[in-house]
C-alpha cells in the first residue's frame, strides 16, 4: 500500500477501506507516513468527506493506537458525559455528585488541559488536600463503594488524535463533521465508557455555530458510538452566552455547591438536570426522563447531592468542610465591579470573550506548564434579557493583578452586545438525537 495512491483515491471521492484507514493510521502514528502526506489525505477527506463505514473505522483506528481504560470491574453501566467546548464548564461537579446520588457509576477520567478556566481536576483541587493520584485498583474500589471517582487522565490515550488533532489545526482541516465526531469519540470511547451523553453546544459561544450543522455532529457522534456497540445520545445546547454566572475555578466550584444546594442559577441547573436525566436512563437507574428528572430533583432538594459531593472530596483526600463554609475558599486581592458603559436590553454576552477575560486573569493555562490562579475569574450579574442601566455593575472581576483587571474589564465591556428593544431568551435545549433520529424541539 503506498499512501499516495490512498490520497489520490480520497481526492477523486472513492471510499476508504477498514484497511487502508488502519495503514494510514498506524503509519503515521510510528513516524513512517510524514505530516505532509496525512495533511493533503485531511484536505483530501474535508472536500470528499467520509461515510459512516469509514467515520467508524477512523475512530477504531485512532482508538486502537494507544491504551484503553479497562472499567470492566467496576458494577453497573459507566455513563460518560461530554460537552463540546463552551466556556467555564461547570456541569461537571453538579452532573456526577447528583448522578453517582442516583446510583449510576461514574468512574471520571478527566484532564487538566488547556482552555480558559482549568480542568475539572484543578477545580476540585480547590478542596485543600483533594488528589486525583491513586493506583487503578484504588480508582475502582472507590467507584463501587461510594459510586464515584475522579481520576487523572492516562496520557496515553487516542494518541493518534492528539496528533491528527494538531496537524488539522494548523492546515484548515478542522471543520469536517466526520473528522471532529471521531476525533471526540475516540477519547470517550477509549476512556472506558459503556455509554454516552454528549451535549452539542451551538450558537454564537460554540464551536458550532450553525444550529443545523450541530444537530449533524451530534447525529454523527450517535452513529459512531452506536456502530461499536456504546449506547450514545445527543443533547443540542445553547450557547449565546456562558453557561450560570461564574467563570473560574473557585468561582466556579462555589457556583455548582450551590447549584447542588438548589440556589443555583436557572439555566445550569436546567442543563444538569437534562443531561442528568439521560444519563440515568442510560445507566438504569430510571425508565423514561420524568422518572429520572424527579429522582434527580429530589436528590437536589434532600441534600444527597450535596452529600456525595462530600464524600467524594473526603475519598479522595480534600477538606470538605468547605462545602459547608465558602468563606473558607481562598479569595483575591482585588473583587471590583464592571460598569456598563450603555444602556438597553442585553442581546448576547460573547462567551469566547468572557472565556479570553478570565484566561487573561490567570484562570486557564496558556500553554501545558501555566500556572492556574484559582481564586480570579468573572461573576456575570446581567444575561441575555435584562435591562442594564448605564453605569450599572454587569459583572464583577476577581484578580490579583491591576493590570490584567484591566485588560479583563475592557474584554467584557466588548463582549457584551446590547440592543434598545426588549429581547426574548432563546431555549436551552435545542433538542435532541438518539439512534433513532433527530427530535428538533419547538
Ligand atoms: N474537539 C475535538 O476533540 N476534536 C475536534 O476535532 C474538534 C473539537
Ligand atoms: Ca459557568
Amino acid at each position: 500500500m503506498r499512501m499516495y495512491d490512498l490520497i489520490m483515491k480520497k481526492r477523486s471521492g472513492e471510499k476508504l477501506s477498514t484497511e487502508e484507514i488502519n495503514f494510514i493510521i498506524d503509519g503515521y502514528i510510528k513516524g513512517d507516513i510524514p505530516d505532509y502526506q496525512v495533511s493533503a489525505l485531511m484536505m483530501a477527506i474535508y472536500f470528499q468527506k467520509m461515510n459512516k463505514r469509514e467515520t467508524k473505522d477512523l475512530t477504531m483506528a485512532m482508538v486502537n493506537s494507544g491504551d484503553t481504560v479497562d472499567l470492566s470491574k467496576i458494577n453497573g453501566v459507566k455513563v460518560d458525559k461530554h460537552s463540546t467546548g463552551g466556556v467555564g464548564d461547570t456541569t461537571t461537579l453538579i452532573l456526577a455528585p447528583i448522578v453517582a446520588a442516583a446510583g449510576v457509576p461514574v468512574a471520571k477520567m478527566s484532564g487538566r488541559g488547556l482552555g480558559h478556566t482549568g480542568g475539572t481536576i484543578d477545580k476540585l483541587e480547590s478542596f485543600k488536600g483533594f488528589s486525583v493520584e491513586m493506583t487503578v485498583e484504588k480508582f475502582i474500589e472507590n467507584v463501587n463503594n461510594i459510586k464515584i471517582a475522579i481520576g487523572g487522565q492516562t496520557s496515553n490515550l487516542a494518541p493518534a488524535d492528539k496528533k491528527l488533532y494538531a496537524l488539522r489545526d494548523v492546515t484548515a482541516t478542522v471543520e469536517n463533521l466526520s473528522l471532529i465526531a471521531s476525533s471526540i469519540m475516540s477519547k470517550k470511547i477509549a476512556a472506558g465508557a459503556d455509554a454516552i451523553v454528549l451535549d452539542v453546544k451551538t450558537g454564537s459561544g460554540a464551536f458550532m455555530k450553525d444550529e443545523d450543522a450541530s444537530f449533524e455532529l451530534a447525529s454523527e457522534m450517535v452513529d459512531i458510538g452506536t456502530s461499536v456497540g456504546k449506547n450514545t445520545i445527543a443533547v443540542i445546547t445553547e450557547m449565546d452566552q456562558p453557561l450560570g454566572h461564574a467563570v473560574g475555578n473557585i468561582l466556579e466550584v462555589k457556583e455548582a455547591i450551590n447549584t447542588l444546594k438548589g440556589q443555583g442559577p436557572e439555566d445550569l441547573e436546567e442543563l444538569c438536570l437534562t443531561l442528568g436525566s439521560h444519563m440515568l436512563i442510560l445507566g438504569n437507574a430510571a425508565k423514561d426522563t420524568d422518572e429520572a428528572r424527579e429522582k434527580l430533583e429530589k436528590i437536589i432538594s434532600s441534600g444527597e447531592g450535596l452529600k456525595k459531593l462530600k464524600e467524594l472530596i473526603t475519598a479522595q483526600g480534600g477538606n470538605s468542610d468547605y462545602v459547608d463554609d465558602l468563606s473558607l475558599f481562598e479569595a483575591p486581592k482585588i473583587i471590583e465591579p464592571v460598569n456598563s458603559g450603555c444602556a438597553g436590553y442585553v442581546k448576547n454576552i460573547k462567551a469566547d470573550d468572557i472565556g479570553l477575560a478570565a484566561l487573561v486573569l490567570g484562570a486557564g493555562r496558556e500553554t501545558k506548564i501555566s500556572e492556574i490562579d484559582l481564586s480570579v475569574g468573572i461573576i456575570l450579574h446581567k444575561k441575555i434579557g435584562d435591562y442594564v442601566e448605564m453605569g450599572e455593575p454587569i459583572a464583577t472581576i476577581y484578580a490579583n493583578d491591576e493590570d490584567k483587571k484591566s485588560k479583563a474589564e475592557e474584554i467584557i465591556q466588548k463582549a457584551y452586545k446590547f440592543s434598545s428593544e426588549k429581547v426574548t431568551k432563546s431555549k436551552l435545549i435545542k433538542g435532541i438525537v438518539t439512534k433513532e433520529g433527530i427530535n428538533k424541539y419547538r
